[in-house]
């Protein structure tokens, strides 16, 4: 008896191995289940993420369309008048037995409206000065921005270095870079406190291991320095911190400019300590053409 009973233990212990053995298996099932789950799962999150992100661009696209718009027609509408009153203007100043006095005062008027006409053009006219690359000197370049930014400077009393080797040169659109460096000069304006330091340095290199020669342009400033949080917005379009002063575009369109002429620009910034300040640089080919 008590043998066939022991006989008997067998099945029943094997019968209890396969529904352990069923149960594993069950459990691996279930796991991978939901493994399964969990990854389509963040597949979809990284789906509507992307759709989210091109639904922004478009939006972003179709304001920067009635921002250049917007543009195109102030910059027209303003330079008509404007050149209208200037020659009123020169007429004025010519008129015989003008006193000493009014003919100062229409001197300065002139001067007043050759500033505004030289920003329409440059802001307004964004960078459309230019139709065709041009091999140009990189020192005139920097003067004509500081030139253009002058008030600017003398408002903020501040230093503006330039260091740039004389015969430096390089072929690209030229109104295009002029806007690059003055959106990046008028940055260290803002950002810097009354008599800080801006220096504007243009260096080359040789092209070595078969690489093109490459020009180097550098805009620091020793002001506030860009947190990491802004850091990570500032080449987004239409962002800024400059409340309804800004309109959080000089970097987004310095940074289409620069990639639009094979160059890459970067940025380096401290909030505090003695390298406090910003540093951008820009790195193209000698010849983007
Ligand atoms: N040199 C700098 N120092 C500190 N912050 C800077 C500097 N350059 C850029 N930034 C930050 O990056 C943001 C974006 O700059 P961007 O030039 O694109 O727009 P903006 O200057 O705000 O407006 P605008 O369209 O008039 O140029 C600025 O609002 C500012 O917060
Ligand atoms: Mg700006």
């Amino acid at each position: 008896m008590a043998r066939k009973l022991k006989n008997n233990a067998k099945p029943v212990q094997a019968n209890v191995t396969a529904i352990n053995e069923g149960l594993m298996l069950g459990l691996v099932r279930q796991h991978e289940l939901t493994e399964v789950a969990e990854l389509l799962n963040a597949q979809l999150q990284e789906e509507i993420s992307a759709r989210k992100r091109a639904e922004e661009a478009l939006i972003n696209s179709e304001k920067l369309a009635s921002v250049g718009h917007m543009a195109a027609v102030l910059a027209h509408e303003i330079n008509n008048p404007l050149a209208a009153v200037t020659n009123v203007l020169f007429l004025a100043q010519t008129t015989k037995g003008l006193p000493d006095a009014a003919r100062q005062y229409l001197q300065m008027a002139d001067a007043e409206l050759s500033r505004i006409a030289h920003i329409t053009r440059q802001t307004l006219g964004f960078y459309r000065e230019s139709s065709a690359p041009i091999t140009f000197h990189l020192a005139i370049l920097f003067d004509s921005v500081v030139n253009l930014l002058q008030a600017k400077q003398i408002s903020k009393r501040a230093i503006i270095e330039k260091q740039c080797e004389k015969e430096l040169q390089m072929t690209a659109f030229q109104g295009e870079l002029r806007q690059v460096v003055s959106n990046l000069l008028m940055n260290s304006l803002d950002a810097i406190d009354e008599t800080g330091k801006v220096t504007l340095r243009a260096t080359s290199s040789r092209g070595c291991n078969g690489r093109r020669p490459r020009i180097r342009i550098t805009i620091s400033d020793n002001g506030k320095g860009i947190s990491d949080i802004t850091l990570s917005r500032i080449f987004q379009p239409f962002f800024t911190t400059k409340g309804d002063v800004g309109n959080g575009l000089g970097l987004w369109v310095s940074k289409q400019i620069v990639e639009k002429h094979g160059g890459s620009i970067q940025v380096r910034s401290h909030t505090k300590g003695p390298r406090q300040g910003t540093t951008f640089s820009i790195v193209l080919p000698i010849s983007c053409f």
